[in-house]
């Protein structure tokens, strides 16, 4: 059956592709041109029973969205469907997609003041101190598996790093790192346990912004106590849950993938042999092929328009195809020899939310990467690489583990 373009609006819409069926196949890109084939760049998609959105999927047309903030808002207030509570309170939707008093869910000059403290925070960082801090936790997160011979690369290695790093950002220890660890995958999953698992985090770094203000320290959490941006302690507190949530399970996706492909695709395993490419073009690869947010919420429309041949009308939700995006032949070609230097996609987004933390991540990420394939030898996929399944979620195709094989020390093969 076609539905008509032209006379249903996106809430009268009915029978749409669930967006999680773009995350959680196997061949997203498979996915996106099936919707592109029917709708265009831009399709309706439902994010749960009864709460459609439009996803964009061509580069330009994400691009003018994100840069043309006169015509599409940050802020849900604008959301149609959360101004009418169609959006259930307890929705899972909610974590990710309500209200929160940060520079995430903030337009113009409300989103600059926000913003202006983590940009001040993350350049502040002392970047050398953070690498050494990285590279001795990835050390010691190999040392507990290396006897073995074995080891499942996100459970026991990935899943750890972005947390105990931005937890130190922070000034929270190991000792936290796996209650965060838990609310943020559920946080992240957007499913019955996403709003518990919000709950669980602001708990946590309100007890954290409690004892700095008891006794302040060199790290962020004092930095953003001080900063005259932010005006309470609620803006703190959401402030910090953006940059742990915003930095956990992409850090993790990017190392993870970038781990799989070194594994699974020759051009890129060579190095590995001393080989061909380098680790910052596999880490760009993934980028282009495997972005740490697939589709991206959101942006409202302020005012009815078209879009990529769609009418859009005011309060309509967009979510952004990050990763749809990236498969843009206008932008990319599918060889990774041609691509060296490109780094037009649309993984840390554009315009002025783009991601703050481009560069932090990839030094966690680089040295993630790094201190693995230089500490395990003989490297190889314990299982077919189609078993490799994701975690459950709309947004993010994060591996939900990746077990391999290698030399145990004192044993070499040949
Ligand atoms: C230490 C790690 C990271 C931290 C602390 C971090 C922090 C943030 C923050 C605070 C924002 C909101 C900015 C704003 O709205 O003004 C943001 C947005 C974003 N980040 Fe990151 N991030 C991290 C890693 C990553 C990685 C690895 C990726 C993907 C490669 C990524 C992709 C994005 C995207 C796509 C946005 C949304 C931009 C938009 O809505 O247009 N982030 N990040």
């Amino acid at each position: 059956m076609t539905i008509s373009r032209e006379t249903l609006a996106l809430s009268e819409m009915t029978g749409l592709t669930p967006l999680s069926a773009t995350t959680t196949c196997r061949d997203p890109q498979a996915a996106y041109s099936e919707l592109r084939a029917r709708w265009g760049q831009v399709a309706p998609v439902e994010l749960e029973p009864g709460v459609n959105a439009w996803l964009v999927m061509g580069h330009p047309e994400i691009c003018n969205v994100v840069r043309n903030e006169r015509l599409f808002a940050r802020s849900p207030h604008y959301w149609r469907l959360y101004a009418e509570r169609i959006v259930p309170p307890d929705s899972g939707l909610g974590p990710m997609m309500f209200p929160r008093d940060n520079a995430y869910f903030a337009d113009g000059d409300k989103h600059r003041r926000l913003r202006a403290p983590l940009d001040d925070g993350l350049a502040a960082l002392n970047e050398h101190k953070m690498s050494q801090m990285i590279r001795s936790t990835c050390t010691d997160l190999i040392g507990q598996f290396i006897e073995r011979g074995s080891a499942d690369l996100v459970t026991e290695y990935a899943a750890s790093i972005p947390m105990l790093a931005v937890g130190r950002m922070f000034g929270f220890g190991p000792e936290h790192a796996e209650h965060f660890r838990r609310g943020l995958t559920a946080l992240f999953g957007s499913g019955e346990d996403s709003q518990a698992g919000n709950r669980m985090v602001e708990q946590m770094l309100t007890s954290i912004i409690e004892s700095r203000r008891a006794q302040p320290a060199d790290d962020l959490t004092t930095a953003f106590l001080k900063h005259p941006n932010l005006h309470n302690d609620y803006e703190i507190v959401q402030s910090m849950v953006l940059m742990v949530s915003a930095g956990y399970e992409t850090t993790l996706s990017w190392i993870a993938q970038t781990l799989r492909l070194m594994l699974t695709d020759s051009r890129f395993s060579g190095r590995m042999r001393g080989g061909r490419l380098g680790l910052d073009e596999a880490l760009d690869e993934v980028l282009w092929r495997d972005p740490p947010m697939s589709n991206m919420p959101a942006r409202y429309a302020l005012a009815d328009c078209d879009l990529g041949g769609q009418r859009i009308l005011r309060g309509d939700g967009l979510i952004l195809g990050l990763a749809a995006a990236n498969a843009d032949t206008r932008v990319h070609s599918s060889d990774p020899w041609l691509e060296v230097g490109n780094r037009s996609y649309l993984a840390y987004s554009t315009g002025p939310h783009n991601c703050p933390a481009q560069r932090t991540s990839r030094i966690i990420t680089r040295i993630a990467v790094d201190t693995a394939l230089h500490l395990l030898h003989d490297v190889a996929m314990a299982v077919p690489a189609e078993q490799i399944t994701p975690m459950p979620s709309p947004w993010t195709r994060c591996p939900a583990s990746l077990p391999v094989r290698f030399s145990r020390p004192g044993i070499v093969h040949k």
